[in-house]
């Protein structure tokens, strides 16, 4: 059983194949974090209960009396604002008498197989009721009603543990949420690195690793969106810590909005963390009887070093939060028209691409932004979703029919979410657009954000996507959101809600999402924001592949994909070969295939050698789609850390084939380079596709390959197969 009770102990067990959390209901109903680390047999941690009582004029509980347990220093399971813990706050509710004080204690606990959907929010799943166990722990504020409901599941056989939380107003007054944290971990040390992915558009999820220092330290976005700017991700890992070794935390929090996850180093050198929405700009009014349930964590950790738990992020993201027909059946081959034609192209412009792209291989035309209302160019017309036939003669039926004729299949561009003040739509219903009585909203990219927060806004564009998907036949969506949400304010909603605005567009977008994914079954999604400005868990939910970044520079690339792999699985990430020139074709192939891989440049402009290296390419792509997409990743050289040269390898499941791709940034002449791979079969014999050496799984990972002189010069690249034989 992956989680117990133990009545002596009072504590709650959650064992997972790499990790042990343990609960404490302690005197009075405190719930106590004891443990989360290495699994271990123990069901209680003594040496975690009580921590220094003389913190600052730290107080006491009046019953429990000054004897040893202060709420200032206590490891809190999730600590609340306002009753002597003075530490950053998970929960902050203001009550009838307009106070924050809000103090929840333990009333009970629910244990059952399976794990729940969170309604309204996309959530990790399991594929049956044995894969996951679920902890519901309750607790309540008594004076005020407030009702907490704490949401653990386990999947013991990955090692990952989701939490969200649950408020519920049980009483006859109103409720305002304040700040609700979706999780609180309390470590008995700061001697931890805090990993995250940090960026902007065209440099998104870089990598930063920094020690903790006294005091909170803090990623979020204040966006509207996920944003490029910091991902929800966060890692706490042990100094010594690296891809193969040592204590590592994950965190990734499923939501898609302004997020927080924040680490506070108290003056024990004790660290608490919270994640979940941003409190700022952000409150709930939780009327008699209401619910409300925050986004979801997913928790992984692993004393094997941060390449370990990415592998494991890797797996369940595939597994169990991706959905839909092409989690497992095989994504069509596409060329993206953006690159190759930006807003200038038509009918034939479009149909001559898709012959030239079916002679190479490719299997699937996307028409990105430009075939709408009067759309030139990114001055007009969002919201108009009906095609623009001075452009498309004949009409988008005509167009589809030639482009399968050709052998093709069909995608499309939307951006759902925005509305170009030059629109038909804003025209009619400019109170579609968010902004604040009075002012004049600000503007980027020409465009508005669309008020997702109304049902009746979200109705129209519904209605407008399905006239034109369900008279078609579209096998592919691409999703994008242009600009962050500013003057965030609904014309629908009461004063006394309009700080609810920016969760509620965010359940706006998902609810739209669940339409569009539940109604056309068939389509692939793929969800982008000026390139991987929303890469979020969340969106994984719907669109099993995100677009990652608009740049697609094979060098800078690196960084980028480096960064996502941390916890975002190869299937997911958006790569595509441009026609980006710092590095040859082969380069940029070689980057993109760690991706889910496609084209985005003039098929016509290509040469002949360039041709038949795609032709290649697309080889490449077909023998090696399963490994890629469920292979374990080894990242051996990482651009952050080394100015010469990037290298990763992806090993088979069945450790039967490994592919190792190195490419070279910057060529050192004479360099002597052995290199150890991982993750294959000591005992299997495995071929070097560059050698023909045959050698041991063992030599392989001991002794190592030599790479000497391999890619040599810069912007070079080499993949080389290990196949075992
Ligand atoms: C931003 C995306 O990242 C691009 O790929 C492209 O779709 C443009 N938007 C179109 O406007």
């Amino acid at each position: 059983m992956p989680i117990s009770y133990f009545e002596k102990t009072k504590t709650f067990k959650l064992d997972s194949k790499t990790s042990s959390y343990i609960i404490k209901i302690y005197d009075e109903g405190y719930i106590l974090n004891l443990y989360y680390g290495a699994t271990i047999p123990d069901s209680y941690v003594p040496a975690r209960e009580k921590r220094p009582t003389n913190a600052s004029f730290s107080l006491a509980n009046p019953v429990i009396g000054e004897n040893g347990f202060t709420p200032d220093t206590a490891p809190m399971e999730y600590g609340c604002n306002g009753a002597a813990d003075f530490r950053i706050s998970a929960l902050e509710v203001r009550n009838r008498n307009g106070d924050g004080v809000t103090d929840v204690r333990y009333t009970g606990y629910k244990i059952y197989s399976g794990k729940p959907q969170i309604p309204g929010l996309p959530s990790s799943y399991a594929n049956d009721v044995s894969e996951a166990e679920t902890l519901e722990l309750y607790a309540e504020d008594k004076v005020t009603g407030l009702e907490i409901t704490l949401f653990y599941t386990v999947f013991s056989e990955y090692g990952v543990i989701t939490r969200h939380v649950r408020a519920h107003n049980g009483s006859d007054k109103n409720l305002e949420i304040e700040r609700i944290y979706s999780c609180c971990v309390d470590y008995p040390t700061s001697e931890l690195d805090m990993i995250s992915l940090c960026g902007r558009y065209s440099r998104e999820r870089n990598v930063e690793r920094h020690p903790l220092v006294p005091g909170i330290q803090e990623i979020s976005s204040k966006r509207g969106a996920s944003g490029h700017v910091r991902n929800p991700f966060v890692a706490f890992a042990s100094k010594n810590a690296d891809e193969e070794h040592g204590d590592v935390y994950g965190f990734n929090l499923v939501y898609s909005g302004n997020f927080s996850a924040a680490a506070e180093c108290d003056l024990n050198r004790t660290t608490r963390f919270i994640m979940g929405i941003d409190p700022t700009d952000f409150g709930w009014l939780l009327e008699p009887g209401a619910d409300f349930c925050t986004p979801e964590v997913v928790m992984v950790y692993t004393d094997n070093g941060v390449g370990e738990m990415s592998r494991i992020f890797h797996r369940f993201y595939n597994n169990n939060l991706i959905r839909g027909r092409y989690k497992t059946e095989k994504r069509p081959l596409l060329i993206n028209s953006w690159e190759a034609a930006f807003f200038d192209f038509d009918d034939d412009k479009l149909v001559d691409f898709a012959k030239e792209a079916k002679k190479l291989g490719i299997e699937m035309l996307v028409m990105d932004d430009g075939w709408f209302g009067k759309r030139i160019n990114d001055r007009s017309s969002l919201g108009d979703w009906s095609v623009n036939e001075d452009r498309l003669h004949g009409g988008l039926s005509s167009l589809i029919e030639r482009i399968n004729a050709e052998g093709m299949k069909f995608g499309i561009w939307y951006e759902p979410e925005m509305i170009s003040p030059d629109s038909e739509l804003y025209r009619a219903h400019p109170d579609y657009a968010v902004r604040v009585k009075g002012r004049e909203p600000m503007i980027g990219r020409h465009q508005y954000v669309l008020d997702f927060s109304r049902g009746d806004v979200r109705e129209n564009i519904k209605k407008q996507m399905y006239d034109v998907i369900a008279n078609n036949k579209i096998d592919y969506i691409k999703w994008d959101f242009n600009r962050n949400i500013s003057d965030a304010a609904s014309a629908q909603l009461p004063p006394e809600r309009q700080k609810e605005f920016f969760h509620r567009f965010v359940l706006g977008t998902y609810e739209f999402m669940d339409w569009l994914t539940t109604t056309f079954q068939g389509i692939l999604l793929e969800t982008c924001s000026g390139g991987g400005g929303r890469f979020d868990p969340a969106m994984l939910a719907y669109s099993p592949q995100i677009w990652a970044s608009d740049n697609t520079d094979a060098i800078e690339r690196l960084a980028i994909q480096f960064g996502t792999s941390l916890c975002y699985p190869a299937s997911a990430v958006g790569a595509h070969v441009s026609a980006a020139k710092r590095t040859g074709i082969q380069t940029r192939g070689n980057v993109a295939m760690w991706g889910t891989f496609g084209y985005e440049l003039d098929p016509r402009k290509l040469t002949e050698d360039e041709k038949n290296a795609v032709r290649e390419q697309v080889r490449e792509y077909h023998e090696n789609y399963d490994l890629i997409r469920n292979g374990d990743l080894y990242r051996l050289v990482s651009p952050f850390e080394n100015r010469y040269r990037a290298i990763w390898e992806i090993v088979s499941a069945d450790k039967t084939r490994a592919m190792l791709t190195i490419v070279t940034k910057l060529f050192e002449n004479g360099e002597y380079l052995i290199l150890k791979l991982r993750g294959l079969d000591e005992r299997k014999m495995y071929k070097n596709s560059l050698t023909g050496d045959v050698c041991s799984g063992a030599l392989l990972m001991k002794a190592g390959v030599n790479l000497s002189g391999v890619a040599n010069w810069d912007g070079s690249s080499k993949v080389i197969y290990f196949d075992e034989v």
